[in-house]
């Protein structure tokens, strides 16, 4: 049995050609501006309004802007890897794609088996985070959500009146995700516009924090900006900024779901790398300047909390603006599900048409034009996950499972260059190799600081998509028997 049986290659033109049937296609709608939206939209999240207090309070003190300007230097190098990629090969499947492009089939559908971690158990990961602000926005006008229903299935919580309990499921992260499916389900169009409303209210929050901020902002509150090194690595010092990098990389995934809507673009080969770039950009200068406005306005070690961002606030007694914050936040959470729930279906939609998996995936909606089945299912299926897991296990599982899928992009552009020099790029990542090189090992260095447990997980997940392919894809794959007739 030869390895050729597995690694059969779709040609660049093979995808071109699917990627432009209009016939069957899904409908071409987005303009730079809805694909700056949707990165922006995907970007800024859980990562900003919750994750950095816990890493400036635990890890890396006011330093966490320097942890920022580290992780978003490593997105950047990946992103310019992306954008060649998705200018090049405008298809929906993002990373897969440019898989089944270069080194074949199998290496493929590993990436897209991957991806499922980063676009599902991310979208459930951001729900339990959206579960967690709704909870704590109700709970300021007095409504008290019973615990047990508020936290994922099995873990300890705490009610009302002190007692101990056990949770049932997490009925507010569940009932987030069957919304935004619903309307992912009538229609990209009228979703995005829903989208890009909901992007420019956080952007204006973010915006009005951070000239707030700096207002208030006390240099005390920065002296001394790197805090000693405690004697473990890891607790503030410069090991603290390496540590603050890895948990703060979180806040940046999701410019690469840009590339997923390539087949819905206008013009794919100029408006991706506009959308991919021009997210990432601008979302790595909000962060910086709003991780130096929160550690200015109060001390870190008052951060970590589960709504530091309304913590900061607080101490400029301007407590309107308190309640605005987590109304942000909520919506800011609730555009990231919708932009991982939308770029899942995106990706299932390109391995379906290649028969790795049932077609139900790449069936589109007569009417909406959506893949309205598989939209449904991956919606229950993120439901469930997000009812009965915490956010802590999910956010691990989302991280690793990314930074895998940027090693292999960065490889992608470093393989293609090599073999197909001539091809058409109207992108092309400056500096190559050197800089897709820089990407995998930023992305391997990141990978390293992930617990061991999260790597044993990893391991096993591929496992079973494994085990899924020699079951059902490879025996029904379209491109194998192709390039083996070849
Ligand atoms: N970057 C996204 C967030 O921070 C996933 O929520």
């Amino acid at each position: 049995m030869s390895l050729a049986r597995y690694t059969g290659r779709k040609s660049l033109e093979a995808i071109a050609a699917s990627a432009d049937d209009h016939g069957q296609g899904l409908t071409k709608s987005l303009g730079p501006f809805s694909l700056v939206g949707l990165g922006i939209g995907c970007i800024i999240g859980a990562g900003i309004f919750v994750l950095t207090g816990k890493a400036a309070a635990n890890y890396a003190g006011p330093a966490i802007a320097l942890s920022f300007i580290l992780s978003g230097v490593a997105c950047a190098f990946v992103g310019l890897c992306y954008a060649e990629l998705a200018a090049m090969i405008p298809a929906s499947g993002s990373a897969y794609t440019y898989a089944y492009a270069t080194v074949g089939e199998i290496f493929a559908w590993v990436i897209g088996w991957d991806l499922i971690l980063e676009y599902g158990m991310g979208a459930a990961t951001v729900a339990v985070g959206w579960s967690g602000y709704f909870v704590s926005l109700l709970g300021s006008f007095g409504v008290h959500v019973p615990a047990q229903w508020a936290a994922a299935t099995g873990e300890a919580v705490q009610l009302a009146d002190g007692r101990s309990a056990t949770a049932i499921l997490n009925l507010p992260a569940v009932a987030v995700v069957l919304v935004l499916t619903g309307l992912l389900m009538a229609g990209t169009k009228e979703s995005t516009r829903i989208n890009n409303i909901m992007v420019a209210f956080k952007l204006f929050v973010v915006g009005v924090v951070i000239v707030v901020g700096a207002f208030f902002a006390k240099g005390a509150n920065w002296t001394p900006f790197i805090p000693q090194n405690t004697g473990t690595f890891g607790a503030f010092g410069w090991s603290g900024i390496l540590r603050g990098s890895s948990v703060v990389f979180f806040a940046y995934i999701g410019f690469d779901a840009v590339s997923t809507a390539a087949q819905e673009a206008h013009r794919p080969q100029r408006d991706m790398p506009i959308g991919i770039l021009g997210s990432l950009t601008i979302c790595t200068i909000l962060y910086v300047a709003m991780a130096l406005v929160m550690t200015g306005m109060v001390p870190y070690q008052k951060l970590g909390v589960a709504d530091p961002v309304a913590v900061a606030i607080d101490a400029t007694g301007i407590t309107w603006l308190s309640v605005l914050v987590k109304f942000a936040a909520l919506a800011g959470l609730t555009t990231v599900i919708f932009v991982l729930l939308f770029g899942q279906a995106r990706i299932l939609f390109s391995i379906a048409q290649d028969r790795l998996l049932p077609a139900l995936f790449s069936t589109v909606h007569p009417r909406f034009r959506t893949p309205f089945a598989s939209q449904a299912l991956i919606g229950v299926v993120v439901a469930l996950i997000a009812a009965a897991f915490p956010i802590g296990l999910l956010g691990e599982m989302v991280s690793i499972g990314t930074l895998f899928a940027f090693l292999l992009v960065c490889l992608a552009v470093i393989h293609l260059r090599r073999s197909q020099p001539r091809a058409n790029r109207p992108f092309r990542t400056p500096g190559a190799p050197w800089v897709p090189v820089l990407g995998i090992a930023f992305s391997l260095l990141l990978m390293c600081g992930l617990p061991l447990a999260t790597w044993v997980r990893l391991v096993v997940w591929l496992a079973i998509g494994l085990v899924i392919y020699f079951g059902y894809g490879h025996r029904h794959s379209v491109v194998v028997p192709q390039a083996a007739a070849e």
